[in-house]
């Protein structure tokens, strides 16, 4: 899909390609409000390119086909995506990647399109502005999506981060109860799961500030584009559950793998027994490292401020811009 906008006579200065996958719409809705000043910029022409999964995922999911989604997703070894609608060699003077969290990775369908011909071609060389939305615990998936892209030689130049803003606690429920009912809220008294509207309808602050980058020629640096404008707010406190999480999914994604592929009825009690192991660790490790981190805190304070600023690259959480382009 790509923007009505008449281009100029000699055609439009910039082309910027978009990438998103969505289930429940979210993702999109994120993408749609932070691309509008790119939308109704005559000199900017915007393909949207929605991925399209060979064998499509279920919304709502049904339950044990959502447990079986963990080991493909953990061990990044995704089902193909049918053909984009555009050609991999497109001239793109940026692209901005929308992608959400499966299991701390990204999720399949975008894994797939880093992996594949076409996705390594439209981004080899070229300037990428990540955007993740996800329920909290983005860290490990963004730095294996990092890696996705130094493997094709794309140039991360900002990443900006949407959650959920509920305490963890609450969206540990209401989002799993999300995804399999496709209703945001079903618990009366939880906050509704998802990115808050308000987050959504400000994400339009990175749409001007990229429309002002691109005028400028600055996607042709190597500088974010995208700073002091609250891009990237990392907890580090999440590491530690993340890491231990994407060690045990990938040990237990093995040992699926070897019992079957996607959907293989034998599966089914392995996927029992990690439930309760899944919830064991939701019950025990992610309350007990954030304990131990809290008594820790002084000890760990420096730590932690590192973690956070890396992870926070390349955008990072300033918000010196807020004034010029949050209104
Ligand atoms: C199979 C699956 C696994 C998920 N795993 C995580 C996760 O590990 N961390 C996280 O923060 N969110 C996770 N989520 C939530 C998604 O990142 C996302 O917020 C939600 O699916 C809505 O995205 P969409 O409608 O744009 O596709 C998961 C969602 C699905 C469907």
């Amino acid at each position: 899909m790509s923007n009505a906008s008449p281009p100029t006579a000699q055609g439009p200065l910039k082309r910027v390609l978009v990438v998103v996958y969505t289930q429940t719409g979210q993702l999109s809705a994120i993408a749609h409000r932070l691309i509008e000043p790119l939308v109704d910029d005559a000199d900017i022409a915007v393909h949207i390119e929605n991925l399209r999964p060979e064998q499509a995922f279920p919304f709502p999911w049904p339950f044990f086909r959502f447990l079986d989604a963990f080991p493909e997703s953990a061990l990044m070894t995704p089902g193909h995506l049918a053909p984009l609608g555009v050609p991999a060699e497109a001239p793109f003077d940026l692209v901005i990647l929308c992608y959400q969290v499966w299991f701390l990775a990204p999720s399949q369908p975008v894994t797939a399109f880093l992996q594949s011909d076409a996705g390594a071609r439209l981004l080899g060389g070229r300037p990428v502005v990540t955007v993740v939305a996800c329920r909290n615990m983005w860290l490990m998936a963004h730095r294996r999506l990092s890696a996705l892209l130094a493997g094709v030689q794309a140039r991360h130049l900002d990443n900006v981060v949407f959650t959920d803003r509920a305490p963890t606690f609450a969206t540990l429920v209401t989002t799993p109860l999300w995804l399999l009912t496709g209703r945001r809220r079903v618990v009366p008294g939880l906050p509704p799961a998802g990115v808050a509207d308000d987050d959504i309808r400000r994400s339009i602050r990175f749409g001007r500030a990229l429309r002002d980058a691109l005028r400028a020629g600055h996607e042709r640096g190597d500088g974010p584009l995208l700073a002091g404008l609250g891009a990237a707010c990392a907890r580090p406190e999440l590491l530690a559950s993340e890491q231990a999480g994407t060690r045990s999914f990938r040990l237990w994604g093995r040992l699926l793998r070897r019992a079957g592929p996607p959907g293989a009825w034998q599966r089914v009690p392995l996927l029992g027994l990690y439930l309760v192991f899944l919830v064991a660790i939701i019950v025990t490790v992610i309350p007990v490292s954030l304990t131990l981190q809290a008594a820790l805190r002084p000890v760990l304070r420096k730590r932690l401020a590192a973690t956070k600023r890396a992870f926070e690259q390349p955008s990072g959480s300033g918000v010196e811009r807020l004034a010029h382009y949050d209104f």
